[in-house]
């Protein structure tokens, strides 16, 4: 069994984050989400793992990635030269997984409680193909599969305007090397892409055998400002809180235990309450920092209060005199007050697609 990650999107409805890095390498609860993945196959005994990538985005995640000795895997990457769909990504990685069985998995998704489970079902089945689903509340924005009664596929399709059901296809499909038949059968979807949805729906048209499990846990399919916030709580949840060695909080701060302080953190007359996370070399001086929390390494939290919010590296807030919620802060950034400054207003250095609510 080998591992392929599709990695190659430009992360449009992540921006302005995405003007500057991968989609696939924001931090939730301060592990990059494409670092997750890795681990998550990693953990279901699956170490020889392929790489799509693609456009401005391939160098940096190359370079964090490396060989992914670190995670004690084998990363292979594989170019994909125009973002022309999931389907074609699998296509392009055939010389990569051979007659090999496979986990697919998107590289901005994130699921609960691993996929061990699946990957010994398959192992134990003589399916062609398993994918997973699971009940949302707008279909319409997934891949949709409509299940016969006795939960064999009737049918699956992309993105429909009026949904058959309420089951959306999670970006983890395995297959076996069936897939290539499929994939080179399809002809591109109205949107201009080869969709992996229309290559299992060949497979079940073939009368190859698709297998649907639905998922109970929760999943979060990562492409949107909102949904990364909701990722971020889910992970912080389920992190056993650990206080690193060479963190200090000192004597007049009060951290609960559902909070992780990493390396060399700095916690001065505060207030901590988890499931939060303090990154490396962070300081958080005069604060409040609330439930469901990631801040990352570098950053400066001073004279202000934040909760369920993302504070990427290196960025700094201050002296706010109300509270920063459900908001996301990108790298470098500077959220401040500057109350003693005349005249009182709001200045701002704001980037293309920001959202700002005052
Ligand atoms: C892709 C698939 C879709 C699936 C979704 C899950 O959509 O085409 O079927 O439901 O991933 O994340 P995309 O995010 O590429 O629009």
């Amino acid at each position: 069994m080998k591992g392929l990650i599709l990695s190659g999107g430009k992360g449009t409805r992540l921006r302005p984050l995405t003007y500057t890095r991968a989609k696939q390498l924001v931090p939730i609860a301060n592990t990059p989400i494409l670092i997750r993945v890795i681990e998550t196959i990693r953990d279901a005994g699956v170490s020889d793992i392929g790489i799509v990538v693609g456009g401005d985005t391939a160098a940096e995640i190359q370079t964090t990635i490396g060989d992914g000795s670190q995670w004690n895997v084998k990363i292979t990457f594989i170019e994909q030269a125009s973002p022309d769909g999931l389907a074609h990504a699998v296509k392009i990685s055939e010389d990569f997984l051979g007659d090999d069985s496979f986990v697919m998995f998107l590289g901005d998704n994130a699921i609960e409680g691993g996929i061990r489970d699946l990957i010994r079902d398959f192992d134990d089945n003589d399916w062609n193909s398993q994918i997973v689903l699971k009940a949302v509340d707008y279909p319409q924005f997934y891949g949709v599969a409509k299940l016969r009664e006795d939960q064999s596929i009737d049918y699956l399709i992309e993105k429909p305007q009026d949904p058959p059901s309420n089951l959306a296809l999670v970006g983890i499909y395995m297959f076996d090397k069936h897939i290539f038949k499929a994939v080179n059968a399809i002809k591109p979807s109205s949107r201009g892409e080869l969709e992996i949805t229309d290559a299992i729906q060949w497979l079940v048209d073939n009368d190859y055998r698709v297998f649907p499990h639905v998922h109970d846990g929760w999943w979060v399919d990562t492409g949107k400002a909102p949904d990364l916030l909701v990722a971020n709580s889910y992970v912080l949840e389920e992190l056993v809180p650990h206080i690193a060695e060479t963190a200090t909080i000192d004597a007049d701060s009060e951290v609960d235990g559902r909070v992780t302080v990493q390396a060399g953190a700095k916690i001065i007359n505060s207030v901590v309450r988890g499931p939060t996370i303090i990154g490396e070399n962070a300081i958080i001086e005069n604060s409040y920092i609330g439930p469901f929390t990631s801040v990352y390494h570098g950053v400066v939290v001073q004279n202000s209060e934040i909760e369920h919010s993302i504070l990427l590296e290196d960025s700094r807030v201050e002296d706010l005199d109300m509270i920063l919620r459900d908001s996301l802060i990108g790298r470098n950034a500077v959220v401040k007050s500057d109350k003693n400054k005349k005249p009182r207003g709001l200045v701002m250095n704001v980037a293309d697609h920001s959202r700002i609510w005052i």
